[in-house]
């Protein structure tokens, strides 16, 4: 087998990890193994992605947030017991249940726009948008002020426990409270729209509600992107059939996906002729991947009408995972994206900071910084 890279790693949090495997996917290639307690190889080309996302067994790593969503499908580790849900909730996921959620979110986007009459944290609002609509639709509650201000928070809290370093039973001052933001999420979600079809609904709806939060970051970078570039802006606004939407929403997800990668582990494999030895832990690199030189020219540039032609991979672009594991909710996730965009280009005009925003790996892949927009409503 041709040997990977071994890199030594040079601090221990996500973000450092994926940053350093990122920087050297260029100067030593497609696979980079992390010298970690585990072998933890970190994997940038479409195809090999495409062969490891086949397995459906996941890592124990992310114990935290194994602790905090429960064994649900989201974290369910893989075998029979996922294979069981994901069999039962695949279904569950179709056009009645976009529908549903669709025909709920003009709501939670007119509630969002009453709030926009003063300078506001973009990434802030989105996440505020999608909590009020999961409350919305896949928990029948329409949150008062109050309570949004609180799951929106905790939400963001739990994402940052998820890849903190501190294991959960470790009595801190910040366990604590994720022990008491836990209980009260259960408490909220108690009125799942799909408990009725499930042995042990409280730990999907965790999965639901942190798979749909993914919907705040591809919202915040494609609003951010929109009103950064006034001629994308136009032909979005100008878009009358949504085609326009479609290509501009893929941009976003390419550049931008919510989620950065997914871990894979295997007894031993092989691919593209080379072994792999059991206990390997894969790192599929989805953002490295999406903006692999070899597969898009420019990578770097935002620019749709890529999407007007057939990439010479198929899978060049994966922001919902490829494989068995695929995401559940992506059908809903582009209605609703596509949705809130349009209605968000065609309500208001904004201004956003010009310049590069930099990136912090976490549970999803956030801006580093806030981002302070101000909106001015034209409809
Ligand atoms: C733009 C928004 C979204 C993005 C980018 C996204 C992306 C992803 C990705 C990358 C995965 C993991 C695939 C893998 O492990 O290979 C995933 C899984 C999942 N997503 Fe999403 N997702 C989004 C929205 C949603 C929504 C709206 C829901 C629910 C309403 C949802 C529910 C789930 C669930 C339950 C899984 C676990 C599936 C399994 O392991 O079998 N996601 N998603």
């Amino acid at each position: 087998m041709a040997r990977d890279p071994v890199i030594l790693p040079r601090g221990l949090t996500l973000h450092r990890l994926v940053s350093q495997a990122i920087s050297a996917f260029d100067a030593h290639g497609d696979i980079v193994r992390l010298a970690l307690p585990v072998p933890v190889f970190c994997l940038r080309n479409p195809d090999h992605i495409k062969a490891v996302a086949a397995l459906t067994r996941k890592p124990a790593i992310m114990q935290n947030a194994d602790w905090f969503m429960g064994s649900g499908i989201f974290n369910d580790l893989g075998g029979e017991t996922w294979h069981a849900k994901r069999r039962t909730l695949a279904p569950l996921f179709g056009d009645d249940t976009t529908a549903r959620h669709v025909g709920l979110l003009p709501d939670s986007l007119e509630r969002m726009g009453s709030r926009w009459t003063r300078p506001v944290d973009l990434y802030a609002e989105m996440c505020r948008l999608v909590v009020c609509l999961t409350a919305h639709a896949g928990f029948s509650t329409w949150l008062n002020d109050v309570d949004l201000d609180w799951l929106t928070a905790a939400a963001k809290r739990a994402e940052s426990m998820f890849v903190s370093p501190v294991p959960w039973w470790l009595p801190t001052s910040s366990n604590k409270r994720s022990r008491a933001d836990k209980v009260r999420m259960v408490q909220m979600f108690g009125d799942f729209w799909l408990s009725a079809s499930l042995p042990d609904a409280a730990p999907e709806a965790m999965s639901y509600f942190f798979g749909a939060h993914a919907m705040a970051l591809t919202l915040f970078w494609g609003v951010r992107a929109a009103f950064m570039r006034p001629a994308v802006l136009g032909a979005l606004r100008d878009d009358a059939d949504g085609s326009y939407a479609r290509m501009f929403l893929n941009e976003v997800l390419r550049l931008w996906p919510s989620f950065w990668g997914s871990l894979r582990s295997s007894d031993s494999i092989e691919f593209d002729g080379m072994d792999f030895p059991g206990r390997s832990v894969f790192a599929m690199i989805r953002v490295a991947a999406q903006r692999h030189p070899a597969y898009w020219p420019d990578p770097l540039r935002f620019d749709p009408e890529r999407h007007a032609v057939r990439n010479s991979c198929p899978h060049a672009v994966m922001p919902f995972g490829l494989g068995p594991r695929m995401c559940v909710g992506r059908s809903l996730a582009l209605a609703i994206c596509t949705q809130a965009i349009r209605w968000i280009v065609q309500t208001f005009d904004m201004t956003i900071p010009p310049g590069d925003m930099p990136l912090r790996y976490g549970f999803g892949m956030y801006p580093a910084l806030p981002l302070v927009a101000h909106a001015l409503r034209i409809r």
